[in-house]
């Protein structure tokens, strides 16, 4: 079986940067669940916030990785907050190795497009808040941990080593 690949980490950490990379470099399909939650619904992920509440988005994430978990050879780019839904995280992990992109919080809100991001509307010092509560959460699902300060395309290299070790072709 060919495990999937699955990103976790905060917004503005790199997943779905370092999901296409990993996607052209291994030759796989990516899965961006935002991206495909914004497809399928046809609404953005704002408009969905905002209308639908939060957890009704959390639901339609929920959905989509019981779906996902049935599949194989897929890069699966996470939402900032999937993780946080035990039942979505545990059913990727089923057949995918989970890797966290880590990255220093103070840059990654600095450099991050707010817009498009409900959750990142409170200002900086809610954004380093919710990077400390979800660390444990991140590092409790993650079998391994890329610091992503060095750029995406180093982070892509070490998943890829790590993902071979693992699981080798
Ligand atoms: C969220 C992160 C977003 C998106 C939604 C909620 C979060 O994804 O799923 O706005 O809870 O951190 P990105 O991590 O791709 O920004």
């Amino acid at each position: 079986m060919r495990k999937n690949i699955v990103l976790i980490g905060m917004m503005g950490s790199g997943k779905s940067t370092v999901g296409r990379l990993l996607a052209q470099q291994a030759g796989r399909e990516l899965a961006d669940t935002d991206a495909l939650i914004e497809q399928r619904t046809g609404r953005s992920i704002p408009d969905l916030f905002a209308r639908e509440g939060e957890a009704a988005f959390r639901a339609l994430e929920l959905e989509l990785c019981r779906e996902l978990s049935r599949r194989e050879g897929l890069v699966i780019a996470c939402g900032g907050g999937l993780p946080t839904q035990d039942e979505a995280i545990a059913a990727l992990k089923e057949n995918g190795l989970v890797f966290w992109l880590n990255r220093d919080p103070g840059k990654t809100y600095d450099s991050l497009d707010v817009s498009g991001r409900p959750l990142a509307q409170g200002g900086r010092e809610d954004f380093l808040r919710r990077y400390e509560e979800r660390s444990p959460v991140y590092r409790r699902w993650a079998d391994g941990v890329a610091l992503c300060d060095g750029g995406p395309e180093a982070a892509a290299k070490l998943i890829i080593a790590a993902y071979l070790e693992v699981c080798p072709l």
